[in-house]
């Protein structure tokens, strides 16, 4: 119960929580943040009501793997549900560093430093290595826990257009020669799905003596040898100096890692306030991280099956003339273009039971508004039976 003297005192910051129009307009159209009651597989239950998962990252569908679920359970049950503290005060546990050891080894790095979220270790792969003298160059379409580290690391930042390295080069033109510059990059694009033309950004931070960091969020599992990730894919590891990603994506877990070279690694944990001042990973997730690890490199058939459905949805996507925006990788958008289609088009899946997520301007570039989807080794060929009729009578109704 509010009392009438309590509300005269009433701050005006809950006037701008109370009349704003971004949480009224979600609230209004009920776009995001769904609970959904059961889940099995791909398929997840809310009000009573199946849908399939067409949005999740679970590219290698692993998240009910048998191995991955033991995994966290054991770890449960030996090491606690956490180790209630940042590393460099409580220390780290020997399973962080055997699934450090093993991530370095994979991603071809000395070393490597797990997080307890894929955004705090993006965001410490910035922090970790730029200060305020230092020139960051960033793609404008990168992943929010970037911008996040390139704001708290204080350098100066500009912005070079899309996956366009000679925008870049000419912005390295007019800049003094002893400032360090560090490139940020993603390798696969999270909302585009476009992976990152990592050659031309590597020649021209060679001309420039420039460092690299690459977010693989969405690369790692899903190119490369075994899924080593976009640096693999093209075969530059040696190239790229730092590479962070996360658990959240093909590793079907919560958690992500920056890998580097020893002295890298080393310097991160010394500078990045993400690294020292966070909870380190549970013992669950590290363990259930180490048991996918595993499987990726033992179990090929998931790949494979992946690449199998994405060829089907992609074909799907493309007999309906949907724009797909040049995707080359699982994330797939869906263009539109203007937010109402969006709307139109999210609702007519949510009828035929598929679930996506919508993605409007400012989150996109303008003209750009599109629904993002992802498809799963998981996906049955029922699924895509499915999501094709859907797809069909969404565009229908747009
Ligand atoms: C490119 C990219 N980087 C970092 C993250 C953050 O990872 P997490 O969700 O595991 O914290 C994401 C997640 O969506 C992402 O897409």
């Amino acid at each position: 119960m509010a009392f009438p003297f309590t509300k005269s005192k009433e701050s005006p910051l809950w006037k701008r929580i109370r009349s704003d129009d971004s949480t009224r307009l979600r609230l209004k159209y009920d776009t995001y943040y769904h609970i959904f009651e059961h889940q099995e597989g791909t398929r997840v239950w809310k009000d009573g009501k199946e849908y399939i998962m067409l949005s999740s990252n679970d590219y290698l569908g692993l998240s009910n793997h048998p191995r991955i679920k033991e995994a966290g359970i054991n770890a449960i049950k030996k090491w606690g549900s956490s180790t209630t503290g940042a590393r460099l005060a409580n220390g780290g546990r020997i399973f962080h560093q055997e699934l450090e050891e093993k991530l370095a080894h994979f991603m071809g790095k000395e070393a490597c430093h797990v997080f307890s979220a894929g955004y705090l270790a993006c965001a410490s792969a910035v922090t970790g290595f730029a200060e305020r003298k230092d020139l960051i160059l960033a793609d404008k379409n990168l992943h929010s826990s970037l911008w996040s580290g390139i704001q708290l690391s204080g350098a100066r930042c500009e912005r070079f257009a899309h996956n366009n390295a000679s925008h870049a080069a000419e912005i390295l033109e007019d800049e003094e020669k002893g400032t360090n510059k560090i490139f940020v990059l993603e390798g696969v694009y999270s909302m585009e799905g476009h992976i990152a033309k990592l050659p031309s950004f590597v020649e021209i931070a060679q001309k420039y003596n420039a460092f690299i960091i690459l977010d693989d969020a969405h690369g790692f599992g899903v190119l490369g040898e075994k899924g080593k990730g976009t640096v693999d894919h093209f075969k530059m590891t040696d190239e790229v100096d730092v590479i962070c990603s996360s658990f959240s994506k093909s590793l079907a877990g919560a958690g992500g890692f920056v890998a580097s070279s020893r002295d890298g690694i080393d310097y991160m944990r010394s500078h990045s306030k993400q690294t020292i001042f966070s909870a380190a990973l549970s013992p669950a997730s590290c363990a259930s991280a180490q048991a996918a690890l595993d499987i990726m490199l033992e179990e090929p058939e998931h790949a494979e099956r992946l690449q199998k459905n994405l060829d089907r949805y992609r074909s799907i996507l493309y007999n309906l003339e949907l724009d797909t925006w040049e995707s080359e990788t699982p994330a797939i958008p869906i263009v539109l273009g203007e937010k109402e289609k969006v709307y139109y088009f999210w609702k007519a899946l949510l009828e035929k039971g598929i679930y996506a997520i919508i993605s409007i301007a400012p989150g996109v570039p303008p003209g750009k508004d599109l629904i993002r989807t992802a498809i799963s080794a998981s996906h049955t060929e029922e699924d895509l039976d499915r999501i094709e009729e859907a797809m069909v009578y969404a565009k229908s109704k747009i």
